[in-house]
């Protein structure tokens, strides 16, 4: 550990790992199978205040900081990384957004249930045919007395079968781009709210992904988050956070096939030696060990700019894309020192890489995360 923690981070840290290597870790590969939604797991992580992390106990939340987050959810990710997109898209997007543009009354209305895990929070901006520009979306809502009627279709929705809440970006006015988003709090139940096909997934194969369907949805106008208008900005400040939770889940699977590759290498023998004991293994690990320091380093550095209130778009964006990078290399070589075995269902790795996969794509992909770091560079300061 490179970072200095509180004894409350670390207290955290110790709590958390010890909860996911005896819990979470145990019904992770059948889950992979099965693709059962982890309610067991994500229950017991509201007992333990996981799943308000960052919510202040007023609120019913832990009221913990961002490091102490990262750690958590990155041990969670380390044992069952379907389980830590849960964790991550509820805290770092739909909690911290409320609690950031929420009026008091919906703080008070949705922060307890969310912290206590009775809703899981989704986080709704995605469309087909608005994915990395999001200002092409085509779902509207249309002002009608004190309500708002939804109407459009949302794509590859995180948690969208098994949520109870979620932000709903939506035009409320078609002739603006990014000025004419809103983003709505819609609880599942509304009339007019359905899920629509689930997706067949490469990996985090117990996390549901869906469309959901508005049809005539009537939102009251007291579930409008933040201003009219305003749904691009929250969607973007959302995810800068959510950005820090995947550079976390990040370094949660590349530990999980570091530690993995490391204990296979001493136990399995070939030209009679173990493999650990050639240097061509050794020095794989020595670059597995440099990458996952240095993403965790960029992971604290960033949650600890968002602790002191500092504008950390740029770093989480950074953060992501190294970190999310950085697990699909570390993930492949831990396949290559498996070998043979690397490549079945007989050893995790090959779930840590399918899992790892979709890091540089969802909550924007690198080449977003690109765009976002090399914009910074080149403005006018
Ligand atoms: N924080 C606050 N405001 C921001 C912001 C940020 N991080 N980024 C942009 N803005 C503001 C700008 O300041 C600007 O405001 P003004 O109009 O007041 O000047 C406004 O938003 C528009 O900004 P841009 O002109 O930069 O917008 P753009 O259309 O060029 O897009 C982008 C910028 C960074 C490419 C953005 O579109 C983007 O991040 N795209 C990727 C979307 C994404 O990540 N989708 C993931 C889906 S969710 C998901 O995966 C969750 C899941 O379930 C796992």
């Amino acid at each position: 550990m490179l970072y200095k923690l509180t004894e409350e981070q670390d207290m955290i840290w110790t709590m958390v790992r010890d909860f996911s290597r005896e819990v979470v870790a145990v019904k992770a590969a059948e889950r992979d199978k099965t693709k059962e939604f982890p309610i067991d797991n994500l229950n017991q992580m509201a007992e333990l205040g996981l799943m308000g992390m960052m919510v202040p106990p007023e609120y019913g939340g832990s009221g913990s900081d961002t490091i102490s987050y990262v750690l958590a959810l990155s041990e969670i990710a380390y044992s069952c990384a379907s389980t830590a997109v849960v964790m991550s898209v509820h805290n770092s997007i739909v909690c911290e957004s409320i609690l950031k543009y929420g009026t008091e009354e919906q703080k008070k209305k949705f922060l307890k249930p969310l912290a206590a895990g009775k809703y899981i929070g989704a986080f709704a901006l995605t469309e087909p045919q608005a994915g990395s520009d999001p200002t092409l979306q085509k779902m509207t809502a249309v002002k009608d007395g004190d309500y708002y009627i939804l109407n459009g279709t949302k794509r590859f929705i995180t948690t969208g079968e098994n949520c109870g809440l979620a932000i709903v970006t939506a035009k409320t006015d078609k002739s603006q781009k990014h000025k004419g988003i809103s983003a709505f709090l819609v609880e599942k139940g509304t009339p007019g709210f359905t899920v629509g096909r689930r997706e067949e997934k490469l990996g985090l194969c117990a996390s549901d992904t869906t469309d959901l369907i508005f049809e005539d949805c009537k939102v009251t106008a007291a579930n409008l988050l933040g201003k009219e208008g305003a749904g691009f900005k929250i969607s973007m400040t959302g995810l800068d956070g959510g950005r820090i939770g995947i550079a976390a889940q990040s370094i949660g699977v590349a530990k999980a096939a570091f530690d993995a590759s490391v204990q296979y290498a001493k136990e399995r023998e070939q030209f009679g030696k173990r493999i650990a004991d050639f240097q061509g293994i050794q020095w794989i690990f020595a670059d597995m060990k440099v990458d996952i320091e240095a993403a965790s380093q960029l992971m604290f550095s960033v949650a600890a700019a968002k602790d002191r209130g500092e504008r950390y778009t740029t770093q989480a964006s950074i953060a992501k894309l190294f970190a999310s990078e950085m697990v699909n290399r570390v993930t492949a070589k831990a396949i290559q020192i498996f070998g043979g075995y690397g490549f079945t269902k007989e050893y995790p790795v090959e779930r840590f890489y399918r899992d790892a996969r979709v890091f540089t794509i969802y909550e924007g992909t690198s080449e977003i995360q690109r765009v976002v770091i090399s914009r910074d560079i080149l403005k006018d300061k």
